[in-house]
C-alpha cells in the first residue's frame, strides 16, 4: 500500500482568507489542525493494523500547546533529556515517557527517574552506572545499538552509524562489555536503534535485517524494540506495506513489542511560516524581497568559507553546495583572492582594505 498525497501544496491554509492571513501578526508559526489530525490518523492507522506503539519525539516537535490535538493517536513521547522527559509527563501525564541521552548526568538522574518509564542508554557503561537504579525504581531498560549499516549518504556527520560513530553500542563493544562484566545482559528489558533520517521503509528493511544479523541472538529475551526516528511516515509515497511488514514480521518472529518514535512525521506538511514582504527590489538579474523573518539558519541564500584560503575544500563543494560561497578569513593578497575565485567562490569577504579593489 503506498499512500497518494493528492493534496495540493498549502492546501491546509485553503479555508483561509487573505483577508484573515494578513490579520495575522507576522512573524509567525501557523499550525494546521486538520494536518496533524490527518498525520495523526495515519500513524495511528500503523498502529491498529500492526500492534506497534508510536511515540512522539519531541525534539522535531515541541509545541505542546497542540500535544491534545495529537493525544488521540499518539503512545506516548519520546525525549532527548531531563526537561523533554518532563514535558511529557506535564503534558500528557497518562501516556508512556521513553527517554534516550547519549550520556545521563549524576546529578538529575534521580529526577529523571520521576518522569521517565523507559529509560534507554547509549552504551553499556552508562547501563553498567545507571542501570541498576533505573531498574530498582521499576523502569524498564533499554540500550542503543549501532547496527553499523549506512543508509544515508552525503551526510556521514549526522549519520549513527557512519565509522567512529558515538552513537548507539557495536556489536564489538557489546561483546567486550559483556566479557568483563557478564550481569549486564539481565538489565536489559529492550533494544533501541536510531539510524534513519526522512527515510522511506526500504532503508528501514535494510537496517532491521542488519540489527538481526548483528544483534538478533539478544532479540528473544528482549520485551521491546524500539526502531527510532527517521520514517517519513506521512510523507506522499511513503511505502506503508513495507514499514508494516517490518513491524509485524520483526513482532511475530521476536515476541517483542515495537516501537516507533518519529519526530518529523508527525507535523510533517502541518504548519507554514507567515512571514511580511516588507520591500522588494532588483539587482541585475537578481529578483529580491525584503522579508520580517530570516531563514537563514536552515535555508541560506550563500554559504561562507572559512578561512577562504582553501582552495581545493572551496572547489568540492562550490560543485555540491546549491547556494554561492563566499571565501572569506586569513585572505592577505591578491594571489589567496584569485585562487578562491577560480576555484568556484562567487566573491571574497576580507577586512584587508588593500585587497577591496582587486
Ligand atoms: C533518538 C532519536 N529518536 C527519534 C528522533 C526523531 O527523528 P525524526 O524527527 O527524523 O523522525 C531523533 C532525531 O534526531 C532521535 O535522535
Amino acid at each position: 500500500m503506498r499512500l497518494a498525497d493528492t493534496r495540493p501544496p498549502f492546501a491546509g491554509l485553503a479555508n483561509l482568507s487573505e483577508a484573515a492571513l494578513a490579520a495575522l501578526p507576522t512573524p509567525c508559526y501557523l499550525l494546521d489542525e486538520a494536518q496533524l489530525r490527518r498525520n495523526g490518523e495515519l500513524l495511528l492507522g500503523v498502529q491498529q493494523r500492526t500492534g506497534c506503539k508510536i511515540l512522539l519525539a519531541q525534539k522535531a516537535f515541541s509545541n505542546f500547546n497542540v500535544y491534545p490535538v495529537l493525544a488521540p493517536y499518539l503512545a506516548g513521547t519520546e525525549a532527548s533529556g531531563l526537561y523533554e522527559s518532563r514535558l511529557g509527563k506535564e503534558e500528557l501525564p497518562e501516556k508512556e515517557n521513553h527517554v534516550f541521552c547519549a550520556a545521563y548526568r549524576a546529578d538529575e538522574f534521580a529526577e529523571l527517574l520521576q518522569y521517565a518509564d523507559h529509560i534507554v542508554f547509549n552504551s553499556p557503561s552508562q547501563l553498567a552506572k545507571f542501570g541498576p537504579a533505573a531498574k530498582a525504581a521499576g523502569k524498564s531498560v533499554g540500550l542503543r545499538l549501532n547496527p553499523e549499516c549506512s543508509t544515508q549518504e552525503g551526510h556521514a556527520i549526522y549519520d549513527p552509524c557512519a565509522p567512529g560513530s558515538r552513537l548507539g553500542t557495536t556489536r564489538a563493544q557489546w561483546d567486550a562489555a559483556v566479557q568483563a562484566d557478564p550481569a549486564l545482559p539481565e538489565l536489559l528489558d529492550g533494544l533501541h536503534f536510531h539510524t534513519l533520517c526522512e527515510q522511506d521503509a526500504d532503508a528501514l528493511a535494510l537496517t532491521l535485517a542488519a540489527v538481526e544479523a548483528k544483534f538478533g541472538d539478544l532479540l528473544p529475551r528482549m520485551k521491546w524494540l524500539n526502531l527510532g526516528g527517521g520514517h517519513h511516515i506521512t510523507r506522499p509515497d511513503y511505502d506503508l506495506a513495507t514499514l508494516e511488514k517490518c513491524i509485524t514480521g520483526t513482532q511475530e518472529k521476536y515476541g517483542v513489542q515495537v516501537y516507533l518514535e518519529p519526530g518529523e512525521a508527525w507535523a510533517l506538511n502541518a504548519g507554514y511560516l507567515v512571514t511580511t514582504v516588507l520591500d522588494t527590489l532588483q539587482n541585475g538579474q537578481t529578483h529580491l524581497a525584503i522579508l520580517d523573518m530570516s531563514a537563514a539558519c536552515h535555508t541560506p541564500d550563500v554559504i561562507e568559507i572559512l578561512p577562504g584560503t582553501l582552495p581545493k575544500i572551496i572547489e568540492k563543494l562550490s560543485g555540491k553546495l546549491p547556494v554561492p560561497l563566499i571565501a572569506g578569513g586569513l585572505m592577505t593578497d591578491k594571489c589567496d583572492i584569485v585562487s578562491a575565485l577560480q576555484a568556484g567562490a562567487l566573491c571574497a569577504s576580507t577586512s584587508e582594505e588593500t585587497l577591496w579593489e582587486v
